[in-house]
C-alpha cells in the first residue's frame, strides 16, 4: 500500500504567459483514494490536464515508474493514466455500450474487454439496462456514470475524475462515491478533483486543497475535514 504511484515535484503550469499552477507537489500510492479539492478556478483541472499530459509543464511527474515529462497524453493513457473529463463528454448520439468501448480502444483482445465490460456492468447496473440507450438520453447521474465505466474499460492504474459530482443529486453523489470504493478495492487508484469539498473527503484517505494554483494544505481526510481553514473556506464557519 506504501508503494508511490504518481509523484509530482516541483510542478509550474501555464496558459502561454499565464501562469497558473505554482510549485506542486503530489504524492499518490497505490491503492487510494486521493481528493484534490478547491474552489471554481483554484487550478484542479489544469493540474489533471498536466498529469495527462495535455497541457506542457515544467516540473517532475512520475508514473508508475515511468517519467511522464516527456510522453504524451497517449503514452501516459497506455501507462493506465486515465481521466474521466469534466462534463462528462459523452458522445450523445452513440448508445451506452458503444461509449463505454470507445476507452476500451487501445485494447485487443476480445475477451479481456468483454471481461471489464461484464465488471462495469455490475458497478452500474442501470448502464447494463440502458446499454442501447443514447448516451444523451441519460440522466447527468447514469451520464456520470457511463463516463467513469468508460474509463474503467481502459483498465487504468489511476482514475482521475473531474468534478464528478457537479450537478448531482446527493443521494446520486453517495452512489457513486460508494463505487469508488469499491473500485479501489480492485486496485484502481483513484484521485477526485471536487469543489465539494466534504463530498470527496468523505471517501478519501487523504486531499490535497488547491487555492490560486498552489497547495496550501494537505493531509488525511480527517485532519482536512477538522481543520478550521478548510471549514471557515468552505462551510462558511
Ligand atoms: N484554456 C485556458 N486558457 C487560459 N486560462 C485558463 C484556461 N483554462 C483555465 N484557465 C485559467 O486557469 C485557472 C485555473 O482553472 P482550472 O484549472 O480550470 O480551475 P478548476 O478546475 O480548479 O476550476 C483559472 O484562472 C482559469 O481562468
Ligand atoms: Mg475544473
Amino acid at each position: 500500500m506504501s508503494e508511490i504511484l504518481l509523484n509530482v515535484q516541483g510542478l509550474f503550469v501555464g496558459y502561454g504567459e499565464v501562469p497558473v499552477l505554482r510549485d506542486i507537489h503530489m504524492d499518490i500510492r497505490r491503492g487510494e483514494i486521493v481528493a484534490l479539492v478547491g474552489s471554481n478556478g483554484a487550478g484542479k483541472t489544469t493540474l489533471l490536464r498536466a498529469l495527462s499530459r495535455v497541457l506542457a509543464g515544467t516540473g517532475k511527474i512520475t508514473f508508475d515508474g515511468h517519467d511522464l515529462t516527456h510522453l504524451t497524453p497517449d503514452q501516459g493513457f497506455a501507462l493506465g493514466l486515465v481521466q474521466v473529463p469534466e462534463g462528462r463528454q459523452l458522445f450523445d448520439q452513440m448508445t451506452v455500450f458503444e461509449n463505454l468501448m470507445m476507452g476500451a480502444f487501445r485494447r485487443r483482445s476480445k475477451g479481456a474487454i468483454h471481461a471489464t465490460l461484464e465488471s462495469v456492468y455490475a458497478l452500474f447496473p442501470t448502464l447494463y439496462e440502458r446499454r442501447t440507450q443514447r448516451a444523451g438520453s441519460l440522466s447527468g447521474g447514469e451520464q456520470q456514470m457511463c463516463a467513469i465505466g468508460r474509463g474503467l474499460m481502459a483498465t487504468p492504474k489511476l482514475l482521475m475524475v473531474d468534478e464528478m459530482s457537479l450537478g448531482l443529486a446527493p443521494v446520486i453523489i453517495d452512489q457513486l462515491l460508494e463505487v469508488l470504493s469499491t473500485i479501489r478495492k480492485q486496485d484502481v487508484t483513484v484521485l477526485l478533483v471536487e469543489q465539494d469539498v466534504f463530498a470527496a473527503l468523505e471517501v478519501a484517505d487523504r486531499g490535497y486543497v488547491i487555492e490560486t494554483g498552489a497547495v496550501t494544505q494537505s493531509g488525511t481526510a480527517l485532519e482536512l475535514t477538522e481543520s478550521p481553514e478548510v471549514k471557515r473556506a468552505y462551510l462558511g464557519i
